[in-house]
């Protein structure tokens, strides 16, 4: 079955709305029709710029989906600085970042926590993007697919197999995150293979629909050889999708 290649642009915590509105705009002047039309695109600015984009989105029918970085399981109540998944729906998100490994590391983001959100997430027909990746010490000790099988299996319970199609699983190794140093695209591959074995246990029918992507210093100098692989149907990208020409190439990363 075809999966069409996802690419996500995750903004972190850059720049503020004007800043977003002109940066979406300058991506969407670089992509033609046949770009969009082999790859889907999706940016996730922070919180405070996702109403401003949508707006410029909608107005010029950009074919750009709007993700957001984070969300909070609950649909409203005393969670003070969260936002809910019915206040991202309403904003015409329709992707969501579940369980970034800045989250679980810097902010003390549990398995549980992450597979609370990702069912919030489903449950208002949004898109989760699950987050796994090992840090450096798991990766020397040769635990990488022992951490990346856990998280995946935890991050997924309770999802129901209709439901599943509508998950991505992006493959971060920690180590790769933000340093310059990416994956061996074959080691990458192998993960991703790791991971749709995981899924297939699980959800025998729908595990060939998840879009699986690598996340971790990608750039349009390296995205080709992670494209190239049969399990990456994609990638998350971070420092590289803040420059909208930077960006463009790696969406065309045949070109
Ligand atoms: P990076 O970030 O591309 O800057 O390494 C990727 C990510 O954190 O999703």
């Amino acid at each position: 079955m075809a999966r069409k290649k996802l690419i996500v642009g995750n903004w972190k915590m850059n720049g503020h709305h004007l800043e977003a509105i002109q940066r979406v705009q300058k991506l969407h002047y670089r992509l033609g029709p046949a770009d969009l039309d082999r790859v889907e695109v999706v940016v996730a600015p922070p919180f405070t710029s996702l109403r401003s984009v949508q707006t410029v989105i909608e107005a010029d029918h950009m074919r750009i989906g709007l993700g957001a970085q984070d969300v909070h399981w609950e649909d409203q109540g005393a969670y003070t600085g969260e936002v809910s998944p019915v206040m991202l729906a309403k904003l015409g998100v329709a992707h969501v970042i579940c369980g970034h490994s800045e989250r679980r590391q810097l902010l003390g983001e549990s398995d549980q926590m992450v597979n609370l959100k990702l069912q919030a997430v489903l449950r208002h027909r949004l898109a989760p993007i699950l987050c796994v990746g090992e840090t450096l010490e798991e990766r020397e000790a040769e635990s990488t697919a022992e951490r990346v099988t856990s998280q995946v299996r935890l991050g997924l319970q309770g999802v129901h197999e209709k439901d599943l199609p509508s998950v991505s699983v992006a493959y971060e190794p920690i180590w790769a995150i933000g340093t310059g140093r990416h994956a061996a695209p074959d080691d990458a591959g192998a993960v991703a293979g790791k991971v749709r074995a995981v899924l297939r246990e699980g959800w025998e029918e729908a595990a060939d629909q998840v879009r699986i992507l690598y996340g971790g210093s990608v750039d349009a100098g390296n995205i080709a050889g992670f494209m190239a692989k049969r399990e990456i149907d994609g990638a998350l990208v971070g420092g590289a999708s803040l420059d909208p020409d930077g960006f463009a190439a790696v969406i065309r990363y045949w070109v």
